[in-house]
This record gives C-alpha cells, structure tokens and sequence, in this order.
C-alpha cells in the first residue's frame, strides 16, 4: 500500500538490509525487482517516483529515467556512476548523488592486497599446501614487492591512497592521467606505455566508462613485459580482457590481480586454470564499515535532498 505523505521512492536492486530498513522508515519505497514485469509496470506507476535508489551495479539508464516523469533525485550506492546517464538526468533537473570517499581507504587496501598475492604467490601456494604437494618439494621463488616501482593510472582519490600505502613498502610511485595535476608529489608520465615501461606493477585506479574502455590493451601489457604486475581495482572495461589473458597464458606479463571483469560476475573459464592471476568477486568495498558508510550516504543524500532541496555529495 502506498503512503502519499512520504515521499515515493523506487529502489533498484536490493540495498544492505539496513539500509532498506532505514529507508521504508523514513519514504515509501517499492522494489521494482519484485515485479515481473517491469516496463508495463513502469508505465502504469512510474509516474508516481520522485526518487531512485540504485547503485553503480544496476545504474539508471535513460530508458528507466524515462519511465519516471516525476524523478526528481537520484541515490546511487557506490563511487562508480558510469552506468547512470548522468547526461540525460542533467537535462531533466534530476539531481544524483553518490558515495565516493569513505571507500577509499578499503580499495587501496584491496589493491595492496592483489598486488601482494599477485607478486608473492600467496592464494597460488596457498593451494599448493592444501593440495599436499609441499611434501614433494619446496614452493617457487616468488617477486619481492618493497623498492619496486607502482604505476598508477588514474591518480584520483582512490590512486591517492594506493600511492600513500606505497610509501610503506618504499616504493617509487609514477601515474598517467589524462593531465599532469599540479599538487601531486610523484612524476607524471604523459603516455600510459610509458607508465607500464616504467612500472614493475601497473594498478588501473581510473574510473569506468566510454573514455576509458580498454585502455589497457595488447601494447601496454606488451611494455609492462614479463616481469610485470597488472593490478585492477576499478573498471573490467578498461582492460582488453582477451589480450590480457593471452598475455598471461603466454607469460607476456608476470601476473594479474584483478576485482573486476567485463562481464561480471561472469569470468572467462580461461582465467581458473592461470596460476599467475588473482581473481575477486569485485569486493574492493566490501567490508562491513565500508559498506556501513557507503549505505548512510546513500540515506543521507536523499534525506539531504527532501529536507534542504540538495543531496549531500553530488556526482561531478
Ligand atoms: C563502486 O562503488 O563503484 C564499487 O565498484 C562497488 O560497486
């Protein structure tokens, strides 16, 4: 049953318990994942939405943002907002907020932990215990980490980070932008094969989207060369999934540790049988304080936005 005193918001993919919670206390929200179908059922009720929950998974594509003549406001779940077209909500007056910030610090953690595993082997030898196989015979050597030289491409809030937890394995840090930024303390290379000639590991920090897909490709992979790490935290998209893969397979690139995917949460087979990659469910953010933060912004932004008229943190 509809309440008409709150405020009417549609929820796109479900939230943290908690935060579901929080929010059918305080507006009345629907999920639109419960319907079968969701189109017809837009184009009878959809006219009675001023605001949508998604998150960077599930996004607001134009079609939906068409389908709720009302929306006034966005709350996305995550620091990612390629998947919103932010363009089209612009042009309609609909404000979108996000949570950027409080996930930095668990990404950068993410990142050192799949630059560790990638270089040391530990998931790898893990697996070599438990397969009984260190009776037969010692572990390989593995690639130390500290000294070596971290590639940062994309040296945002999140590469800020990574580059500060780097200083503790004293590490020369470089990074690729699309400009040099005055304020940073590391070199700037201007060319991301530069970057990846230069670097021992390349962690891919940028954001998602159409700018950035598949930057890294078959040539950078080539001049980060066979003693390199890829490291990527960010975006499956801005990886050549096929190239990296051949290049892991031919041992083209050292290693890989890799949170994200193309096509999540689908991840070529081809990937299981490469002792040399890491692989995660895309969990960078996901710890129980992270996302805790990330859910209360998500709340905040709209509570923000009905009482004073603007979301707390709104996307650039
Ligand atoms: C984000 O916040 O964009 C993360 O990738 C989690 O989806």
């Amino acid at each position: 049953m509809s309440n008409t005193t709150r405020p009417r918001i549609l929820q796109r993919g479900r939230l943290l318990p908690q935060l579901e919670s929080a929010l059918a206390a305080e507006f009345d929200v629907h999920l639109l994942d419960a319907e079968q179908d969701n189109t017809a059922w837009l184009a009878e009720h959809g006219h009675t939405f001023v605001a949508l929950t998604s998150s960077a998974r599930y996004g607001a594509d134009r079609a939906l943002i068409d389908a709720l003549p009302n929306l006034r406001v966005i709350s996305s779940f995550g620091v990612g907002y390629e998947t919103i077209d932010v363009a089209h909500a612009r042009e309609r007056g609909i404000q979108i907020g996000y949570t950027p910030d409080v996930l930095n610090d668990c990404v950068a953690d993410t990142a050192f932990g799949l630059l560790m595993d990638a270089a040391r082997r530990f998931s790898a030898s893990d697996r070599f215990v438990r397969r009984g196989e260190w009776l037969a015979g010692q572990y390989p050597l593995t690639t130390r980490i500290s000294g070596k030289k971290l590639g940062i491409l994309g040296l945002g809030r999140i590469g800020r980070v990574i580059a500060r937890r780097a200083s503790g394995f004293d590490m020369e840090v470089r990074y690729h932008n699309r400009r040099a930024l005055p304020d940073a303390p590391f070199a700037y290379e201007p060319t991301l094969h530069g970057l990846a000639r230069w670097a021992d590991f390349l962690v891919v920090a940028s954001a998602g989207g159409a700018e950035t897909r598949k930057l890294v490709d078959a040539g950078v992979l080539e001049a980060l060369g066979p003693k390199g790490f890829l490291i990527n935290i960010s975006r499956g998209s801005v990886v050549d999934e096929a190239a990296l893969l051949d290049a892991l397979r031919e041992g083209r690139i050292a290693g890989a540790g890799l949170d994200v995917f193309e096509r999540e949460p689908q991840v070529p087979e081809a990937f299981f049988a490469l002792d040399n990659a890491v692989l995660l469910p895309h969990v960078a953010s996901a710890t129980h304080e992270t996302r805790q933060a990330m859910a209360d912004l998500v709340f905040e932004n709209l509570r923000s936005f009905f009482a004073e008229g603007h979301v707390k943190v709104a996307v650039p």
